[in-house]
């Protein structure tokens, strides 16, 4: 899907890319408008098509991503703060590359087969901020390259193959300084293999310059290597892509996840893990997640979702559960999300017995929660129902109460109705035929009022 998309936009923007001549701000429209698709292919033909150039908030953005890129043009405004070049084809970055961009904020690089960054590729750089250079293939790099970059913050370098070795010593050691916190995460040594999968900011540093016999020993141990320590487990941020602009934005849809990565980032404000085969959520595997603001589990396999799943979440406004395999929530799940706003919840096979009123209950105590979706389909007798009149029916009311409700209609949240139900809820119950066979547990009924 992805890939026809990128594909169809190329192609796009090919065929409307226009053949300028000259390049003057007013003269452009109507080039566009005039020349189309007459340009010989080959010879000294433009690398690119146009970069799209934006404001927000009083910044510049120039978007360059997926645009076959090798390097940057001569011809781009320099008075940007925002340069994006994710999925371009990058290979190296030489010496003062960007140092026309004196207002630069930040750089995104993520993408692109960038196997070396000479010394002085950042130099100019003195606003940066933001450096995003994972998903590449840099195996080594020196601290050098960050000393033009005084404000630094953000500096990404994951899912690179980096080589543990003397040589990245110094970057190492800079990253590792406690107060450059944000800078280096989740990034792993690919090589050794006696030190594959460790993470940059936790190796000892100590060690790596020290001991370059092969098979030497540094612990004194016994003769024998030790086994490599690799771990098969789903990790976020190799296979997901992460986005900086315009908001931290994890995308880890379609990755044929079977559970939660873990090392979620930490400062993400919207992750979306739909359309994988997620089953089951376990307590606090969003604990770091603290800044979540949206959070997508569309269309996986959800089937147990444990009390504390959410634990964290404390921001969390916005959270799409639809086409999965939910039948209720257990007792507790939804007691995290104090800030919730939007719950989508179609295309699960809810079950209309007992184990659902917490859901109801918790709604109905969370007005400014809106809701979608919730409707039950099993037991037969219930099926299509609004779970909140199921609800009502099995709370008792007299059937004269029910007809005005059903008329009203679905859609209506209703306001004194409910709260005579909760009352009536720990009150009699069994006047009418009660669809169910557990009874319910009186203390949980009091502790949820
Ligand atoms: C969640 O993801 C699905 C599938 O990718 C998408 O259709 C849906 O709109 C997303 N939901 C939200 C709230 O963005
Ligand atoms: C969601 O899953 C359903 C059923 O597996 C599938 O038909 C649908 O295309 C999926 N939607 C998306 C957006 O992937
Ligand atoms: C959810 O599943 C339904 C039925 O399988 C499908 O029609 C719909 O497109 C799916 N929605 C999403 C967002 O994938």
């Amino acid at each position: 899907m992805r890939v026809l998309l990128a594909l169809l936009l190329l192609l796009l923007l090919r065929s409307a890319e226009p053949r300028r001549r000259q390049r003057s701000g007013a003269g452009e429209e109507a080039a566009r408008g005039r020349v189309r698709g007459r340009g010989r292919a080959g010879v000294n033909r433009r690398q690119t098509t146009q970069c799209k150039e934006y404001e927000e908030a009083g910044e510049k953005y120039l978007d360059c991503q997926d645009r076959q890129l090798t390097t940057v043009m001569q011809d781009w405004p320099t008075d940007i703060h925002h340069l994006l070049l994710a999925r371009n084809k990058i290979q190296i970055l030489r010496d003062n590359m960007f140092s026309q961009f004196t207002q630069l904020k930040s750089l995104d690089l993520q993408q692109n087969h960038i196997s070396l960054v000479e010394e002085r590729a950042f130099s100019g750089l003195s606003q940066l901020n933001t450096l995003l250079l994972q998903h590449n293939s840099l195996k080594s790099a020196s601290e050098e390259v960050l000393l033009p970059l005084p404000r630094l913050t953000y500096l990404r370098i994951y899912d690179n193959p980096w080589h543990c070795h003397c040589s990245l010593d110094s970057l190492i050691r800079t990253i590792q300084v406690p107060s450059n916190r944000n800078l280096g995460n989740y990034a792993k040594c690919a090589e050794p293999l006696s030190m594959k999968g460790q993470k940059l900011k936790n190796i000892n540093v100590d060690t790596l310059c020290v001991d370059s016999r092969p098979g030497g020993d540094r612990q004194g141990g016994g003769g024998g290597q030790r086994p490599p320590p690799i771990r098969p487990k789903m990790d976020a941020t190799s296979m997901c892509y992460t986005y900086m602009l315009p908001r931290p934005h994890l995308d880890c849809s379609n990755k044929d996840l079977k559970s939660i990565p873990t090392d979620l980032p930490s400062d993400i404000v919207k992750m979306d893990l739909s359309r994988n085969t997620i089953k089951h959520l376990r307590p606090k595997q969003f604990l770091l997640s603290k800044d979540l603001k949206q959070l997508n589990l569309s269309n996986n396999s959800l089937q147990k979702i444990e009390t504390a799943a959410f634990a964290g979440l404390l921001y969390l406004r916005e959270m799409d559960l639809s086409n999965n395999s939910l039948q209720y929530f257990q007792y507790g799940v939804l007691e995290d999300l104090y800030f919730l706003r939007k719950l989508s919840l179609e295309h699960n096979p809810w079950v209309c017995d007992y184990s659902i009123h917490y859901l109801v209950y918790w709604l109905k105590h969370h007005p400014g929660v809106s809701y979608s979706g919730l409707v039950c389909s099993y037991p037969p007798e219930f099926r299509g129902w609004r779970v909140e009149d199921y609800v009502k029916t099995y709370n008792g009311e007299c059937p004269k109460d029910k007809q005005t409700n059903l008329e009203i209609g679905p859609g209506v949240p209703g306001g004194e109705n409910e709260a005579q139900e909760v009352v009536g809820e720990t009150e009699g119950q069994g006047e009418l035929p009660q669809p169910i066979q557990e009874k319910p547990n009186t203390i949980e009924i009091i502790r949820l009022n």
